[in-house]
């Protein structure tokens, strides 16, 4: 038998455009009151706002207000008592491809630590991505994300502004990085990997951890996180692969000096292009000095259930989303976690292609 349907009208009271008129949208969720707060799709574009709920109705479709087909469904609902939206609160680029953002996800601040990351879906429509939770405000209720805009779904996050929502923000998902008991800890952080390594240099100087820091970017306008870096590292090195700023060549040239020179470190934990990652390991494992990584290959679920992001450590098969995303260095499998995170290359282009084509229409 047919069922009766949520049905809600909105007013987006914040946008001077239209406050006032009424939007009715389809709803899926029950507990829906006057009053509660709602994310919903407005306009052309279907830019995800904001507004408030003015009238609930549950009814037949013959009785719907609009033809049900033309009818939108509300994204996320935010009771009237409770601040849970995933509203971006601040904005930032760091550099031309590295941008900032502050999302309001209050359930997410409470528990993050360093380490862990969170997944998100920027629209409804959209493919779920992980991202590093890269800081947090606990008393804010804000998550801080860093992402390197590579592909179709960092272009759309990249293209929401400050003030606006992102559908879905899950987390913190995986194990946080394990600090406990080290005394001195070289953090060595490549690219956008630094984004990951500063929460995690920031736990190791506030437990009172000698750090000594070394971040590499390919050229000096790549640069990131500097100022953030000085104030969590005991020693701070800068490399970048042209020479444009602080030391030319690979992070492993300062690393192996360092070692060299006698520093004693407890551990070193690299954070960067697999790559990098792999030939830190090698820069350290003649000398024994446990290393640790961050793994990050291709994610779906982020909770162990559909093994897309198996990798093999010391032999054994292990998932990044539940067993990591740190594992021991020494024992990664590299070579064939680079070989599978090439194997959507096709698809990631193809989309890539399509989001130009977007971006173009809208400008
Ligand atoms: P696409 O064109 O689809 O892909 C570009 C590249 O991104 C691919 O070659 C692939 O290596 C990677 N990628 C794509 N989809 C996924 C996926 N579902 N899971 C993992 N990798 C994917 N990036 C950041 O910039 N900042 C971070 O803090 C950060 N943290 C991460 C933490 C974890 C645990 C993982 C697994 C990945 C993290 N990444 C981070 C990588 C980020 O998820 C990808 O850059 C993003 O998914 C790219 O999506 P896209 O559609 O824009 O690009
Ligand atoms: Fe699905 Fe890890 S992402 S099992
Ligand atoms: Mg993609």
């Amino acid at each position: 038998m047919e069922q009766k349907q949520c049905f809600v009208a909105v007013d987006f009271e914040d946008d001077d455009n239209v406050k006032g008129y009424l939007y009715w949208y389809l709803c899926r969720f029950a507990n829906v009151e006057e009053g509660d707060k709602v994310v919903a799709p407005l306009g052309r574009h279907n830019n995800l706002q904001q507004g408030v709920v003015r009238q609930v109705l549950f009814a037949y479709e013959d009785d719907a207000p609009f033809p049900v087909h033309y009818i939108k469904n509300i994204r996320n609902l935010v009771k009237a008592d409770s601040d849970s939206l995933y509203k971006i609160v601040k904005k930032r680029e760091l550099n031309s491809t590295v941008t900032m953002m502050e999302v309001l996800a209050p359930l997410v601040a409470k528990k993050a630590e360093a380490g862990q990351f969170i997944i998100l879906r920027v629209d409804d429509d959209g493919e779920r991505i992980p991202l590093t939770v890269a800081g947090y405000d606990r008393k804010a209720g804000t998550v801080k994300i860093i992402f390197q805009v590579v592909g179709g779904t960092t272009m759309r996050l990249n293209a929401k502004r400050e003030g606006e929502y992102i559908a879905d923000f899950v987390g913190p998902l995986g194990c946080a990085t394990k600090t406990d008991g080290l005394k001195k800890v070289c953090v060595v952080g490549g690219g956008v990997g630094c984004a990951i390594a500063l929460p995690v240099a920031q736990k190791l100087h506030e437990q009172g951890c000698e750090v000594h820091t070394i971040i590499g970017f390919r050229s000096k306008d790549l640069l990131i996180l500097e100022d953030e870096f000085k104030a969590c590292s005991d020693k701070l090195t800068v490399v970048t692969d042209d020479g444009s700023y602080g030391r030319k060549g690979v992070v492993t040239i300062p690393l192996k000096e360092s070692i060299e020179s006698g520093e004693k470190y407890d551990e070193v934990i690299a954070i960067g292009p697999l790559i990098m990652m792999k030939f830190v390991v090698a820069t350290t494992k003649p000398f024994g000095i446990p290393t640790t990584v961050s793994m990050n290959p291709i994610m779906i679920d982020g909770t162990g259930m559909c093994g897309g992001c198996r990798l093999t450590v010391g032999g054994k098969t292990k998932f990044a989303c539940v067993d990591g995303p740190d594992f021991d260095g020494f024992e990664v499998d590299f070579d064939e976690a680079m070989a599978r995170s090439n194997m959507y290359a096709e698809f990631e282009q193809r989309e890539r292609e399509r989001c130009n084509l977007f971006k173009k229409e809208v400008e």
